[in-house]
């Protein structure tokens, strides 16, 4: 049964991991996959996390099952999180969140959900979204279509093209948005267009669904949601996954939410039931641990300031690198404005080099980026960011 299969290629971005670790040059450095590496290279557990840790071993008394929706007390703190506690109240029981195994167990228990509740629906991502967004979201049997987002050449969100194909998509369809910190592109929307987005899906009335992986690494964790906010304030159902992976450094631990708002408490109800079997059928309920730590922190006053004062520095540095990477670039003389990288959110950029020219910067330099030309800004530091200048600048 199994002789005929044939090995697939490798994943377009943890793929890379794999080579830069079978690389031997001394000089390598891995702009790949998204993971936050402090000055010294290294992905630290942060200090709040470990606190919860050594809490959580000394008074955790039972590894019983948890439900298929996991920790209730988890839920409602990313459900405040993401809302804040007004809007949270505002949708009362109009709103169910659910634990999921990371981000990705989020998307493709929505995905299923979304296929319950509408077998033909046409999910729109935009063009390019993350690499892993349709093979996710796909493998459930649904359907895309691609709106234009960004411009390669003006380096920013052609939003007047996304708001005119917005506004032919019917209803029963869904339009996947990038909470913050848009990934690939780290080109994110304005509050304007955030508003626009909102009348548009109004008047069309088509479902938004938001993936929020990065809230708190953009401009802050209240500031990175404002259009989730402005969605969930306004539009009669939404569906929002939140990630654990980055804000809280759980990437391993597969911590993350999904969060669906319908019209009514009723229709709610009826869709806890359809999230708790499609998490029964898939991994009967999510691994418990990254739950666990996030609800330590968050109900504990100390813990939960040092991880908001932890997760300011990760952001404030992650800007900073981005100035950095264009006052070098500028400083070596390389001829190309990539000033664009400075105004962008989050982890990622496209370096907006040809695809040989990224071949040459993978096998000759050993600098390993995702094949889109993404960089990610985070894994840069003061030892490697001038030999990827200078490298650039060769391949320029
Ligand atoms: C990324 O885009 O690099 C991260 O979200 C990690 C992943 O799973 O792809």
């Amino acid at each position: 049964m199994f002789q005929s299969l044939q090995p697939l290629p490798p994943d377009p971005i943890l793929g890379l991991s794999a080579a830069y670790r079978a690389d031997a040059n001394p000089s390598k450095v891995d702009l790949g996959v998204g993971v936050y590496k402090d000055a010294n290279g290294n992905t630290p557990v942060m200090r709040a996390v470990k606190r919860a840790e050594e809490i959580l071993v000394a008074s955790q008394n039972s590894k019983a099952y948890v439900a298929p929706t996991g920790a209730a007390g988890y839920n409602e703190i990313i459900a405040s999180l993401m809302l804040g506690n007004t809007l949270k109240q505002f949708l009362s029981d109009r709103r169910v969140t659910v634990q999921t195994p990371g981000g990705c167990g989020g998307l493709r228990i929505a995905a299923e959900f979304i296929r319950h509740a509408n077998p033909d629906a046409t999910v729109w991502v935009s063009d390019p979204t993350w690499a892993n967004h349709i093979p996710l979201l796909g493998s459930a049997g649904l359907k895309f279509k691609q709106y234009p987002y960004y411009d390669h050449s003006t380096h920013s969100v052609k939003f007047d093209e996304m708001l005119c194909c917005l506004s032919e998509v019917p209803k029963g369809d869904l339009v996947l948005l990038h909470g913050c910190c848009h990934n690939p592109s780290g080109a994110d929307l304005t509050r304007e267009q955030w508003l626009a987005v909102r009348e548009v899906a109004l008047a069309q009335g088509f479902t938004v669904f938001i993936d929020l992986a990065y809230q708190g690494l953009g401009d802050g964790l209240d500031a990175d949601v404002f259009g989730v906010r402005l969605l969930a304030e306004s539009l009669p159902e939404l569906i929002v996954v939140s990630s654990c992976s980055k804000n809280f450094g759980l990437y391993r631990e597969r911590t993350g939410a999904l969060t669906v708002i319908c019209e009514t408490a009723e229709a709610a109800a009826a869709v806890t039931t359809l999230l708790a079997s499609a998490a029964r059928a898939n991994y009967s309920m999510p691994p418990d641990h990254g739950a666990a730590i996030v609800q330590t922190i968050m109900e504990n006053p100390e813990l939960s300031t040092d991880w908001d004062f932890e997760l300011k520095e990760i952001r404030d540095r992650i800007n900073s690198l981005r100035a950095l990477l264009v006052a070098r670039l500028q400083t070596a003389g390389v001829d190309r404005d990539f000033s664009f990288i400075e105004k962008e959110k989050g982890m990622f950029s496209f370096l907006g080099v040809r695809k040989d020219q990224i071949q040459t910067l993978i096998h000759k330099y050993s600098i390993y980026l995702v094949g889109s030309s993404r960089i990610n800004i985070a894994s840069m530091n003061e030892d490697n960011i001038d030999y990827i200048v200078q490298s650039i600048k060769a391949v320029l």
